[in-house]
């Protein structure tokens, strides 16, 4: 049967210049390509979903500009629903300002009508929340939503996964109803300092090339990570965040589950692009066979 993602967040527009060097402070430097391309962890994490499988639904908000348009028609066609978007007049459709080299990424995000994803809109859209076998949470709209969305979660016994990036200080109510927290080391390392009980257990952190590791009675497993020719790791987590969700949602187990999520995130990073490179089921079931 079909799982039912909801994903409440961001939709970006990524406008990606790829360079050789990185500019220093002060500096400006001659670089390669400019593109734009969907994005936005929340629709990024929405797209990955979609792609494996499952019925979408996204809760967010895009200005009524041309980015706007451009990223609506976008998700549509990525069989994304669209009864949680909320269309902002006045106000700019979120971007990201990506500078990309070969082995680095920057990533300067203007929330735009991101910040219009309210606690108000949330509860208007309380019905898809309680009709989802999961839901997914990134941290690019107001905290207070995110706040909103595990309380309903919760109350209708939802599961709920927290990508806290890119990271801020977790209320302990976020900490506490959620069901799993996806950080990276980074941002599990300024998690620790949050007191909430059995935080160890619901922690899955994404390490890079070093794999993913979580932890089964107080003690930690590592998936390691594949080796894939990487071009451009943006979305990369956003692409583990997704493909986790649909796997835990079809009844995997959690091994299994962080497995199929990293072997979907190597795919991920092939190409340029935070979506281009999501793989749908069978690539990533294929993909997984040749690891074996
Ligand atoms: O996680 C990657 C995403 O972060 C990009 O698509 C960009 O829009 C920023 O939100
Ligand atoms: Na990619």
């Amino acid at each position: 049967k079909q799982p039912r993602v909801c994903v409440v967040g961001s939709i970006n527009m990524d406008l990606t210049v790829t360079t050789q060097v990185m500019p220093q402070q002060g500096e400006t430097v001659l670089g390669d390509d400019f593109a734009t391309y969907p994005g936005g962890k929340g629709a990024n994490q929405a797209v990955a979903a979609a792609r494996l499988g499952a019925e979408v639904h996204i809760i967010g908000a895009l200005g009524e500009d041309v980015f706007g348009k451009t990223l609506y028609d976008h998700l549509k066609q990525e069989s994304v629903l669209l009864d949680g978007i909320k269309k902002i007049a006045d106000t700019p459709t979120g971007v990201a300002s990506i500078i990309l080299s070969e082995n680095d990424n920057r990533i300067i995000v203007a929330p735009g009508a991101n910040v219009q994803v309210t606690p108000e809109l949330v509860e208007a859209k309380r019905d898809i929340i309680k009709s989802s076998n999961i839901v997914l949470l990134q941290l690019e709209i107001p905290i207070k939503s995110v706040v909103k969305t595990v309380e309903i979660a919760n109350a209708y016994g939802v599961p709920v996964i927290v990508n806290p990036a890119p990271y801020q200080q977790l209320p302990v109510s976020v900490v506490n109803g959620a069901t799993f927290l996806t950080p990276n080391e980074i941002e599990a390392a300024a998690m620790t300092k949050v007191a909430a009980m059995d935080l160890q257990q619901k922690l899955i952190v994404t390490k890079g090339s070093a794999g993913v590791a979580f932890y089964r009675n107080g003690k930690e497993e590592l998936v390691p990570a594949f080796t894939v020719n990487a071009k451009d790791t943006t979305g990369a987590g956003d692409t583990f965040n997704g493909a986790l969700a649909v796997a835990l949602a079809n009844g995997r187990e959690l091994a299994d589950a962080v497995l199929f999520a990293n072997g979907a995130a190597a795919l991920s990073v092939t190409k340029i692009g935070a979506q281009a490179g999501m793989p749908s089921m069978t690539e990533v079931e294929d993909f997984l066979k040749t690891q074996e």
